[in-house]
């Protein structure tokens, strides 16, 4: 059960266990992270699941596909290391990865 590390927009840290297979997205959600409202329930269409991985973290995790960059690009303000967290697979390869969540644009 790898843990992942999420550093909320007022820079408090929440550390969660989240369970292999599930979505990045769907930890933050199971855990009360408000800012990830995930609209869409994960089918990479709505963006209120925009996170940001850590530098760290960002080649093991890997950026964005083309559908996944175009739904970012008409939604919100992107940086070189948003995702959308219902695209990214929690396995144990992860275990420790942090992800920054940006401020709720919605
Ligand atoms: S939950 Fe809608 S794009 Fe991720």
């Amino acid at each position: 059960m790898p843990n992942i590390t999420f550093i909320l927009p007022d820079e408090s840290i929440k550390v969660v266990d989240a369970i292999d297979g599930d979505s990045v997205m769907q930890t933050a959600v199971d855990n009360d992270i408000e800012e990830i409202t995930a609209d869409c329930g994960g089918s990479c269409s709505c963006a209120t699941c925009h996170c940001i991985i850590d530098d760290a973290w960002i080649d093991k995790v890997g950026t964005a596909d083309e559908a996944e960059t175009a739904v970012m690009e008409s939604a919100i303000e992107m940086t070189p290391n948003s995702r959308l967290s219902c695209q990214i697979k929690v396995t144990d390869a992860l275990e420790g990865l942090i992800v920054h969540v940006p401020e709720s644009e919605w």
